[in-house]
């Protein structure tokens, strides 16, 4: 007898972790399908750790534009320089890390149609003999930190490292850069605007330059074997444009002046 109420027992258990199984995954939506987006967490605001979870305007407008496809977003967070690379492998639907649009990339990928402006700065410490973006290429040679594959990485590569008036030292982070600064280990920090004005906000001393060194326009990286989902991204940011979504959430990372 024992032994037949054991059994019934065992066989109620099963059926009953069978049925929470089976209404768990419905509302975690584990049938919906996952949308994953590649970044670089190390750009505040755009994308950074808030505890063990990456917030940030990427990761907000890119959680709207999931929401919009039915999709549920998957965030990565990876080097910089490995995701352009990795969608092209196809090993992630999309690319948004405070990302710019050149021609070099776009040879690669596709971009959808730009959510943001950056301008690449310069951060230097206060009192430097560094006063105008064009002393980096004048007749004192400088070691200008960036970001490895940035476009400031690209840009100070090209018109100072490649002309021969100065060095180019190369971090995983910007934030590392900007540590090598405070040391004196490089002598300014080349990188996107509004991570800059975090990091300097954080640190002592330190100014970034009135004088830019390029503006740019930010977008989401697709492969250019995904037409659809780069279409549907389009179509997502346009309507988050017209309804002042994009807008909001960008308030709520960026403080007007
Ligand atoms: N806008 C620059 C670029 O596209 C820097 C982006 C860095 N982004 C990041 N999440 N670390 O090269």
């Amino acid at each position: 007898m024992k032994k037949i109420i054991s059994l019934i027992l065992a066989a109620a258990l099963c059926i009953f972790v069978f049925a929470a199984c089976g209404t768990d995954s419905a509302e975690n939506g584990a049938d919906k399908k996952v949308l994953t987006m590649a970044t670089n967490a190390e750009f505040p605001p755009y994308e950074f750790y808030e505890g063990d979870k990456v917030v940030g305007i990427d990761a907000e407008i890119a959680a709207v534009i999931a929401e919009k496809l039915g999709m549920e977003l998957e965030i990565v967070d990876t080097a910089f320089d490995s995701i352009i690379p990795a969608i092209v492998a196809g090993k992630y639907d999309m690319g948004m890390a405070g990302m710019t649009v050149t021609e070099e990339r776009l040879e690669e990928v596709n971009f959808s149609d730009s959510y943001a402006t950056g301008v690449q700065v310069v951060i230097v410490k206060e009192g430097s003999e560094i006063t105008t973006v064009d002393d980096l290429t004048g007749d004192k040679k400088y070691t200008i930190g960036v970001q490895t594959g940035t476009t400031g990485d690209l840009y100070s590569t090209w018109d100072i490292e490649d002309e021969g008036l100065g060095t180019v030292s190369r971090f995983n982070k910007g934030a590392d850069a900007v540590e090598a600064l405070k040391i004196g280990k490089v002598d300014c920090v080349i990188i996107d605007n509004e991570p800059a004005k975090a990091f300097v906000a954080e640190s002592e001393g330190l100014k970034i330059l009135d004088t830019a060194y390029a503006e740019e326009q930010y977008a989401v990286a697709v492969s250019k074997e995904n037409p659809e989902l780069l279409e549907n991204i389009n179509k997502a940011l346009a309507e988050l444009t017209a309804d002042g979504t994009l807008q909001k959430i960008v308030d709520k990372y960026i403080k007007a002046e």
